[in-house]
């Protein structure tokens, strides 16, 4: 059966990876979680000095970019991609709250995008993928078959970005994660440079009222129709040429 891409777009916390990661192991497809990639870059810039407490060292990052690699590896027992930094694993640190409230600025510099959106088109040139992020649809793959714009209630999107946290054993009030969802996604959609926007042909899809479950089926319906329809049209074109 001929394989797609499905580009997952949306704002922050709303479920993407969640869904991503669900569909990727229900097709068998890659999964790429390209805000990873801008945390990732985030840890880089913390740990060497590039993020300072009067802002961003753009010259020194942009002198930077050629000593960062950025990629992924499967882990068969959580059955996910998880993303190394140089080689290191930085999974769990991605998701710190430092983390967190600079990956915004470094996600909006030109120089840092182009680079990640190249490594991103080269992962997913042969399909078969899930990727998620604010532009996948609008820019990193125009052309995705499937593209979802995703979102969910604030208060939601909070109470399951604590929830994740506090799993972690990392306490915050509601208040300071909303203050970062809502700042977060302010940067997002009002940046120069691939602003988050939905795409004009993607699907929304608000799970504020969904449980993962129906989301999912939701998506896999949405997904055999369109891989029937394609092959259906496949056979066509063979008989015609
Ligand atoms: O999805 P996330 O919360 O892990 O993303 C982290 C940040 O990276 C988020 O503030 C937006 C940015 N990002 C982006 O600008 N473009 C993407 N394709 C993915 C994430």
């Amino acid at each position: 059966m001929s394989k797609i891409t499905v580009a997952i777009d949306g704002y922050s916390s709303c479920g993407k990876s969640t869904l991503a990661k669900a569909l990727a192991q229900k097709l068998n497809y890659n999964y790429i979680d390209t805000g990873a990639m801008y945390r990732a870059v985030t840890i880089y810039c913390l740990r060497n000095k590039i993020i300072t407490p009067n802002g961003v060292d753009l010259l020194k990052l942009k002198n930077s970019l050629n000593d960062i690699e950025v990629s992924f590896k499967y882990n068969h027992v959580s059955k996910s991609s998880e993303v190394f930094l140089n080689g290191e694993h930085v999974d769990k640190e991605i998701r710190s709250m430092e983390v967190a409230n600079h990956v915004s600025i470094i996600a909006s510099i030109k120089e840092v995008r182009e680079k990640m959106v190249t490594l991103q088109r080269e992962m997913g040139k042969y399909k078969g993928v899930i990727m998620d992020g604010r532009d996948i649809g609008s820019f990193v793959f125009p052309n995705a078959e499937l593209k979802l714009f995703m979102t969910a209630d604030n208060a939601v999107r909070t109470q399951r970005r604590l929830d994740e946290l506090s799993s972690k054993g990392e306490y915050y009030t509601f208040e300071d994660v909303r203050h970062n969802l809502e700042k977060r996604d302010n940067d997002d959609t009002t940046r120069k440079e691939n602003p988050l926007i939905q795409a004009k042909d993607a699907i929304v899809l608000d799970n504020t009222d969904l449980t993962k479950e129906d989301q999912l089926e939701f998506v896999i319906k949405l997904i055999d129709d369109l891989l029937l329809t394609k092959d259906e049209f496949n056979q066509v074109s063979k008989k015609i040429s």
